[in-house]
């Protein structure tokens, strides 16, 4: 059994490969818990983690050539360790060339995108080298008949990864041979330049393509190198040869589920808070949602949490959030009318970051003075719970920062709470990805529409109210938004849409109601599909949906005459307009 204190572990190493988070996405998916450092990370400084049972590591694929002069390597101490290890992609070829094998810097040929690797049964003649494949035959999706070789390697395809430097060897001469047996065909993602051209000592050639003589070697011990990547959806058999690894190879058990990680968080929320009161700032939005409801879980009565209305909210938002935490929840829960103080501070202000900026000063005042009164109330308050998730701690994106230290936005949340205020944090979700929290939000009875609500920026309307902002404006945006969001989710569209709103534009044009003119705002539409918010593409409404949100807002939003759809990707526009 896993202890609360001590959780099996998979850990990634991560060379700056797009796909680095993917990896620990899938591991966890099968129910392993898995970190993502930064590839320096020694294997000393791991083993001080005293929470972490590791079981095995996986060296994630990379942009460099494990030829270039600041290549990226891993501490040699984790390969000697005796645990499992897999590398993906420049991670096997970093293995192979550590443990004395070979990689191929030669003229050749790329392979990119979808290929086709030949598994042979028989590959290594060992059961105990050959776990990485076992159990994978030709019953289900993902393989092929066996054919003379690999499909022609595509290039340019949208996931590929840009390893290619050296070429793989194609007609190289080369010291591997795989045994003449039938084989099994699966078709993978590749994504390299360089290749192994001579196996490290031990090790066994268990799969080839028509370029590759090694697309996959194994030991006896655990060490497996792949040249394509498991860990994407193009690799149909991934998964499969992913819990291989994890279960027939470190011999994890999949312990890491919603209601162990529930009552884990729930235990360590306990044991740091004692008998201090707690206090945690809600949004509307389903991190600092499932934060309150993990705390409260924890420590019941001793946590307050705070609503503060700054004017810039949704219609209907302020209701919600009272009728679900204090009605339905039972959470004790102070709602802060700051209406006025954050208007009277953004009036006449037109300068985006200078709005930014104001609402998360007077947004941290306003938390200070009720945290201050709460102190008198009832005892001191010791300790802020906020919603900061995985993603948050470990890099913003694993290219910018492989290999280095990982950054941690511990204030992430709260945009940098003073130093005065000496409130302990509390970060109930800090190793978890959002749709695992979404998970926990279900099982806590968050209600559903509470857990797949889309996001809502910090400062609210007031940076969709495109220049000055003032109460008459935001009344206007509300309304235009009330009736994008009820149409689209009436046609049944909103868990497709990454975001989804209107904007108020600071544009007047010209109309005609009636038998009159008229001289009124345009309203534009966003809504865009997306998967980590960093891309986007704007989302192909129907054209019935549009005209239905057009029709409604110029007929039932007073002011406003002209509805226009946004229809720009991000990059190279943003996903607010300011
Ligand atoms: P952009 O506009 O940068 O937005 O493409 C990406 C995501 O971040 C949200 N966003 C914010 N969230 N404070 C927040 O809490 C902000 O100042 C802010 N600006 C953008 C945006 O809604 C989208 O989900």
């Amino acid at each position: 059994m896993q202890s609360a204190e001590r959780r099996q572990a998979i850990i990634v190493l991560d060379f700056g490969s797009q796909y680095s988070r993917l990896i620990t996405r899938r591991v966890r998916e099968c129910h392993v818990y898995s970190e993502l450092v930064a590839a320096t990370t020694t294997l000393a400084e791991l083993q001080r983690n005293p929470h972490l049972d590791i079981k095995g590591f996986i060296l994630s694929g990379g942009p460099a050539s494990v030829y270039d002069e600041h290549a990226p390597t891993c501490d040699p101490a984790i390969l000697r360790s005796g645990l499992p290890v897999l590398g993906i992609c420049y991670g096997m070829q970093l293995l192979a060339q550590q443990l004395g094998g070979r990689v191929a810097h030669t003229s050749g040929r790329r392979e990119y995108g979808p290929a086709t690797i030949e598994v042979a049964a028989e590959a290594a003649g060992d059961p105990q080298v050959f776990r990485i494949f076992a159990g994978i035959d030709g019953s289900a999706g993902g393989t092929e008949q066996a054919q003379t070789g690999a499909p022609e390697a595509e290039r340019g395809q949208a996931e590929e990864e840009q390893t290619g430097r050296g070429e793989a060897g194609r007609g190289q001469a080369s010291p591997v041979h795989l045994p003449a047996v039938a084989p099994l065909c699966l078709r993978v993602w590749m994504s390299h330049g360089d290749s192994v051209a001579k196996l490290p000592e031990g090790f066994s050639v268990l799969a080839r393509t028509e370029n590759n003589p090694v697309a996959a070697m194994a030991n006896a011990q655990g060490m497996v190198g792949l040249q394509f990547h498991p860990e994407v959806t193009h690799t149909p058999r991934g998964k499969e040869i992913i819990r291989n690894f994890l279960f027939r190879i470190c011999g994890c058990e999949p312990g890491w589920t919603v209601g162990s990680v529930i009552e884990e968080a729930i235990e360590q929320v306990r044991q740091r808070v004692g008998t201090s009161r707690v206090i945690c700032g809600l949004s509307g939005g389903v991190d600092s949602a499932v934060t309150a409801l993990l705390v409260h879980r924890a420590v019941g009565e001793q946590l307050t949490c705070v609503f503060v209305d700054t004017g810039c909210l949704r219609a209907g938002e302020r209701e919600q959030v009272v009728e679900t935490f204090s009605r339905a929840l039972h959470i004790p829960l102070v709602v802060v009318d700051a209406r006025q103080r954050f208007l009277a501070r953004l009036a006449g202000v037109i300068d985006p970051e200078r709005k930014r900026k104001i609402i998360g000063e007077e947004f941290i005042r306003v938390f200070e003075e009720e945290a201050a009164r709460l102190d008198e109330q009832g005892g001191p308050i010791s300790f802020l719970a906020q919603g900061t998730l995985y993603p948050d701690v470990i890099e913003s994106t694993s290219h910018d920062t492989a290999a280095t230290a990982t950054r941690i936005k511990t204030h992430h949340n709260v945009g940098g709470l003073p130093e005065e205020m000496s409130l302990q944090l509390v970060e109930p979700l800090r190793v978890l990805f959002k749709d695992e929290v979404r998970e926990i939000g279900l099982a806590l009875g968050l209600p559903e529409e509470w857990v797949w609500r889309h996001p809502f920026p910090g400062p609210g309307l007031a940076i969709r109210v495109i220049g000055a902002v003032d109460e008459e404006r935001l009344e206007t945006l509300r309304a235009a938004d009330a009736i994008v969001i009820e149409e689209i989710r009436r046609a049944g569209v909103y868990r497709e849409l990454g975001q989804a709103f209107a904007v108020l534009t600071p544009l007047q044009s010209v109309g005609v109601m009636g038998d009159g003119r008229t001289y009124a705002n345009v309203v534009a539409v966003r809504a865009v599909t997306t998967g980590d918010f960093m891309t986007a593409d704007w989302a192909r409404l129907s054209p019935e949906l549009l005209a239905r949100i057009s029709h409604r807002i110029v007929n039932e939003v007073p002011g406003v005459n002209r509805v226009v759809y946004d229809i720009t990707s991000k990059p190279p526009a943003t996903i607010e307009w300011e």
